[in-house]
């Protein structure tokens, strides 16, 4: 009767777990509200069963017998976005163009956009072409909440784009419009003009579906072929062709599919302390201060295949929109329509637990170049400088608040 104990034991197990009691038995366990995972209120359970299969697919490590590299950067998406959180500067991602007279050359065929500083083997790494002459560097932001972000309409973008500062209010956010990718299919929310489309995704709103993110990083951050992009890395300075060995293309379309469902289905950042009377001031002043300018508080999806993403308001405190932000964030290096100068406003939700993903420290902005809030804020410039010196001229005790506050994100 060995059988039945165990199977009991395992039962007991079993409905300890799904009662939560497990919580009780592990006290060190985070509370939900202070990790970002989990899937978005109101799923299937055939989706959530979807959404547990992804999560392995994003925290897979490839290896060579999979097809990494032969150059790549990271063997898995999680190794980056840790725990679906912003990356460590030890995982930033570069990129390089030459930039001669204004006119952009990104040197596909000497290996760009991005740098591959990593192989397989004894395959030789990839090194910045002598042509490069603007290098840009970009730290993993945090992916929580990207299906509300997809799921909105290009209109609802629009509604806050003001690329001439008709409004007079000193902020004149536009669209990023680029060239849709081959495997890009138009739904009802977009509105292209003149064949191109409006990004929302990536620093520079220069990718207009997750989808394109997905399959641009299977194969530049990692080295993975997919059935939308065939072709394989390769040492363009060395010229030489192959080196994992795997045939192309290494993932299928259903993979590539999987990571987009996941990314879709992580729910929105959760808020703590929202009732905290120094997080509510500081709220206020963050509004008062016109940080909502660009940080904008609130949108409504559109209908969605997911029924749990049809017509949700969420809260990003972003505009999805590109603003000048002076010389001093200048990378130098444009990307689509946006100039070197220009980033998209990035989604501030999640942010309160940045550090938490980044190893006790916080690194902000596009490079992870801000250690605190308010080295975040002070180094805003361009459009945002009046509102920097709004914040800046508030006391002692509002500035703390204006943090609080960020931190309660
Ligand atoms: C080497 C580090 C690295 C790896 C590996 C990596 N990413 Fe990223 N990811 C980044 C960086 C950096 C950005 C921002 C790039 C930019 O905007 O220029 C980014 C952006 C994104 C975005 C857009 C987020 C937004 O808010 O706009 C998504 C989605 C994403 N990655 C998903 C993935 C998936 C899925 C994988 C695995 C296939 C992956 N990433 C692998 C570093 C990485
Ligand atoms: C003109 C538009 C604009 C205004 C106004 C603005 N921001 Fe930003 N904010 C941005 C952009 C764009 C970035 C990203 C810049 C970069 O990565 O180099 C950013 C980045 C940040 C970050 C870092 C986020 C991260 O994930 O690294 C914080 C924090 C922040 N802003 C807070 C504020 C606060 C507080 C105010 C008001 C005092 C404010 N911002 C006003 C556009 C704006």
């Amino acid at each position: 009767m060995e059988l039945p104990k165990k199977t009991l034991i395992l039962f007991a197990l079993g409905s300890l777990i799904i009662t939560g009691a497990c919580r009780k038995l592990l006290p060190l366990a985070p509370k939900d509200e202070e990790v970002l995972a989990g899937t978005i209120p109101g799923l299937t359970p055939a989706q959530e069963h979807e959404h547990l299969v992804a999560d392995a697919n994003f925290g897979q490590v490839f290896s060579k017998a999979d097809g990494l590299g032969p150059i790549y950067v990271q063997t898995s998406c999680a190794n980056c976005h840790v725990g679906n959180g912003k990356g460590h500067p030890s995982t930033t991602i570069t990129r390089f163009a030459n930039l001669n007279g204004g006119v952009i050359d990104y040197l596909i065929s000497k290996g760009g956009p991005q740098l591959q500083n990593r192989s397989i083997d004894n395959y030789p790494v990839e090194l910045l072409p002598a042509e490069a002459n603007v290098i840009t560097k970009r730290i993993a932001p945090a992916v929580m909440g990207l299906g509300f972000i997809a799921a909105m309409s290009d209109q609802s973008i629009l509604d806050n784009a003001d690329p001439n500062d008709t409004n007079g209010d000193g902020i004149s956010g536009r669209c990023n419009y680029v060239d849709p990718t081959s495997f890009f299919i138009p739904q009802n929310i977009h509105q292209p003009n003149s064949g191109k489309y409006i990004g929302r995704f990536g620093k520079k709103a220069e990718k207009v579906t997750i989808q394109d993110q997905v399959v641009f990083a299977l194969k530049q951050d990692i080295g993975i072929t997919s059935d939308f992009d065939t072709d394989d890395l390769y040492n363009y300075a060395s010229g030489i062709y192959t080196g994992d060995n795997a045939p192309d293309p290494e993932v299928s379309a259903s993979f590539v599919n999987s990571l987009v469902f996941y990314m879709r289905t992580l729910k929105a950042p959760p808020r703590r302390n929202e009732e905290d009377a120094d997080v509510k001031a500081g709220q206020s002043l963050f509004y008062q201060v016109g940080c909502t300018n660009c940080h904008a508080p609130t949108f409504t999806t559109d209908k969605s295949d997911i029924d749990a993403l049809s017509y949700k308001t969420f809260h990003p405190f972003s505009d999805f929109l590109l603003h000048d932000m002076g010389s001093g964030l200048d990378d130098g290096y444009p990307e689509g329509g946006a100039n070197s100068y220009e980033w998209r406003t990035p989604p501030l939700w999640g942010v309160g637990l940045a550090k938490d993903s980044q190893g006790g420290q916080m690194f902000l902005l596009h490079d992870g170049r801000a250690h605190s809030f308010e080295e975040a804020i002070m180094m805003h410039g361009g459009e945002a400088a009046s509102r920097r010196d709004l914040f800046s001229a508030l006391n002692d005790s509002q500035k703390k608040q204006v943090i609080k506050f960020l931190e309660s994100l």
